[in-house]
């Protein structure tokens, strides 16, 4: 059984004077197996918010369904496994990370020694036990992220949405919920992590989808989604004495570029050993490599709707090289 499943999920809203219809998601499908880290990443207005609430429960779908572990989640007891971290965790603000922790765990049914202990070890998992008796009024929004985060674990829930988690964050706090991220992901849980920055995504996921405009454009592990669009060579080459450019025997209209006496020619694979064969006199390879995408190239031209190969980026240094 998967644990997390979208079944041509489809969300439409009813927004202005008018009330026009607006299609936010547009049938999308998925699975997430138990124990995996699935990145659902996509820009502002992709639709993952109003995904991630059908999937919470916060909202029903227009039509098709979601599932977690099996359950359709119009159906109350499909959350009682189910962590939930919202993108603006909303809190009375009068009441300390304590107090709002022993709610939180009394309506999930946790009390007394139980729950005390809980709460303790979560604190000091955040980092925040210092700050525990103090109201959230007073809090920054990285600090109410991480009493979020707590009250998300609070139940230690088999499956885990969390959205944006990061968001509002410096560079130590994202390091910190990455390191809590990937224990809950160590100690098998399903993590189901929507973001629009892909560097986070990218060490913690195992699988990611695309979402732009409602609509799933990729979908893989990610090491198979860059390299099916790392399919170009980088030729940097010097030409032999005698020989100008021009002479050279080019399977594409793609010119060569200059730099010192130093040129780069971008190819087709296939056109490779053909652009080798027809000019092995003339050249002397400097350089070969492989253009490398990283997954944020591929998410640009996901987005701008380019196709893999009209990047002119050569990242030899892609992220997942
Ligand atoms: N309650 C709502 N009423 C009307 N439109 C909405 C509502 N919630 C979201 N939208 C619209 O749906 C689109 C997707 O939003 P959202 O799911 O929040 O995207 P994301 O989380 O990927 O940024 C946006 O264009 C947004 O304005
Ligand atoms: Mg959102």
């Amino acid at each position: 059984m998967s644990a997390i499943r979208l079944d041509n999920l489809r969300k439409h809203y009813r927004t202005g004077f008018w009330m026009r219809q607006f299609e936010a998601v547009k049938g999308i499908s998925l699975t997430v197996e138990q124990g995996e880290s699935f990145g659902f990443v996509g820009p502002n207005g992709a639709g993952k918010t109003s995904t991630i609430k059908v999937l919470a429960g916060l909202q029903s779908a227009t039509s098709g369904d979601a599932f977690i572990n099996g359950i359709s989640c119009s159906n109350p007891r499909s959350r009682e496994h189910l962590g939930f971290l919202p993108e603006r965790p909303y809190f009375y603000t009068h009441l300390t990370a304590k107090e709002v922790l022993r709610l939180y765990g009394a309506l999930f049914g946790m009390k007394g020694q139980v729950l005390t202990d809980r709460i303790q070890s979560l604190l000091a998992r955040v980092e925040m036990t210092q700050f525990a008796d103090v109201a959230l009024g007073k809090y920054s929004k990285g600090m109410l992220q991480r009493v979020g985060l707590c009250q998300t674990l609070l139940h230690d829930p088999d499956v885990i949405l969390l959205d944006e988690p990061m968001s509002g964050l410096d560079p130590v706090g994202r390091a910190m919920v990455r390191d809590i991220i990937l224990e809950e992901k160590q100690a098998g849980r399903t993590v189901f992590f929507c973001s629009h920055v892909l560097s986070d995504v990218e060490t913690i996921c195992q699988r990611v989808a695309i979402l732009v405009k409602g609509e799933i454009r990729s979908m893989g592990a990610i090491a198979d989604l860059v390299t099916a669009a790392d399919s170009r060579m980088v030729c940097t080459f010097q030409m032999v004495e005698d020989y100008p450019v021009e002479s050279l025997n080019l399977p594409t209209d793609q010119q060569p570029t200059a730099k010192a006496d130093l040129w780069t020619l971008v190819l087709a694979k296939s056109d490779f050993a053909l652009f080798l064969r027809d000019n092995v006199q003339k050249i002397t390879i400097v350089d070969v490599h492989q253009e490398r995408k990283s997954l944020e190239d591929l998410f640009v031209d996901m987005v701008l709707e380019k196709s893999p190969h009209t990047s002119s980026n050569t990242n030899t240094l892609g992220v997942l090289a």
